[in-house]
């Protein structure tokens, strides 16, 4: 049987790179795109070692439509997994255009070329901000998109809206995953989490912070109200994260999907609260950590955490990896820095 070829966008990337090598482990053909501008070029020959397979690898900046269009000139695709995008909450608000026009403008330029070529397996890094502050919890599908809490939600919001009205007007199939809160690394510890600078995202702070990188964790708030004041969300080992993207696109591949544009909650469905979570590093890192508790954080919800019941049954797919295997990955992958 012929082997079927995905292009994955920002493949170089946290999730992208993780995501490539499940593909390739799961005998897919993988090409990447990435412009390099959030992660390294030594994450292709990680990928390789891990594998022992080089990915195709094309260094293009999906804002250049005419790089974009000469690219599907020159390469046939069978699927598309789209992660390239900016991502961080915080810069979104002082940079709106930066994120409007690499987090729209590539969607629309990937989504055209599949128009021209008669593409049609398409499936989009989404994000459970798209719920905001959900008023019932565990989160379900049908929880209403609340009003974006930044521009980088507004890019998911809008995202999910221009495929959704795309596969009606021009017959394409695709999947929005709406990840919770990815974390961890692979069990090799030769991919991780690689943010350029002061990480934004708590395992990352912490990791550096148990490493000595950082003086001490500021803990955004003791306030809220949960059991212990801190605020809840649902952290996703990257690897089960990975599988979902698999999952999903065989489902298109196989034709199984039941709508044009369908979007599935990729979590635990288990929420931790960072009080939680901290304790459960120290366990695993046996090691105290060094925080304090400072007022809580612009635009954070108290709480967020996943219904999976619709992706478990219509991907057949679920977590297998604890909040303990992820931080114990995540630490193993921060002592190779
Ligand atoms: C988690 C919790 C913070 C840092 C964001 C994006 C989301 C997705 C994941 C891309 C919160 C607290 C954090 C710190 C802390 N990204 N915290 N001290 O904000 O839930 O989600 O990343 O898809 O779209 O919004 O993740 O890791 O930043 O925060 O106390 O130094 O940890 O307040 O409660 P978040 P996070």
């Amino acid at each position: 049987m012929e082997v079927k070829k995905i292009l994955v966008t920002g493949g170089l990337g946290f999730i992208g790179s993780h995501t490539v090598v499940e593909l390739q482990q799961s005998g897919f053909e993988v090409l990447i795109i990435d412009n390099l501008s959030n992660t390294r070029i030594e994450v292709l020959d990680q990928i390789t070692s891990i594998t022992g397979i080089r990915p195709h690898f094309f260094q293009i900046d999906l804002r250049d439509k005419a790089q974009v269009s000469a690219f599907f000139e020159m390469n046939k695709v069978d699927g598309i997994i789209h992660f390239a995008a900016y991502k961080a909450v915080g810069e979104s608000v002082q940079e709106p255009l930066a994120y409007y026009e690499n987090n729209i403008g590539c969607l629309v330029y990937i989504l055209q070329e599949m128009k021209q070529k008669g593409l049609d397996c398409f499936i989009f890094s989404s994000s459970c901000t798209v719920y905001g502050q959900a008023d019932e919890l565990p989160i379900t599908e049908n929880a209403p998109n609340k009003p974006a809490e930044s521009p980088y939600g507004n890019t998911k919001q809008i995202g999910e809206e221009i495929i959704k009205e795309s596969c009606s007007a021009y017959d394409l199939n695709a999947i929005a995953l709406r990840y919770f809160n990815p974390i961890g690394a692979h069990p090799t510890a030769k991919i991780g989490e690689l943010p350029l600078g002061i990480p934004q995202n708590l395992i990352p702070f912490i990791t550096q912070t148990a490493a000595g990188i950082r003086k001490e964790l500021s803990v955004f708030g003791n306030d809220y109200p949960t059991p212990d004041g801190t605020a809840i969300r649902d952290y996703i080992h990257v690897v089960d994260l990975a599988k979902a993207h698999i999952a999903a696109l065989e489902r298109l591949l196989d034709r199984r999907n039941k709508e044009n544009f369908e979007y599935f909650n990729i979590g635990t469905g288990t929420g931790s609260s960072v009080l939680e979570v901290i304790k459960s590093f120290e366990k695993v890192s046996n090691q105290k950590l060094n925080y304090k508790i400072v007022d809580r954080r612009e635009g954070d919800v108290i709480s967020a955490y996943a219904d999976t019941t619709l992706a478990n049954a219509e991907l057949q797919w679920k977590t297998e990896k604890s909040l303990e295997e992820a931080l114990s990955s995540a630490w193993a992958w921060q002592l190779k820095q």
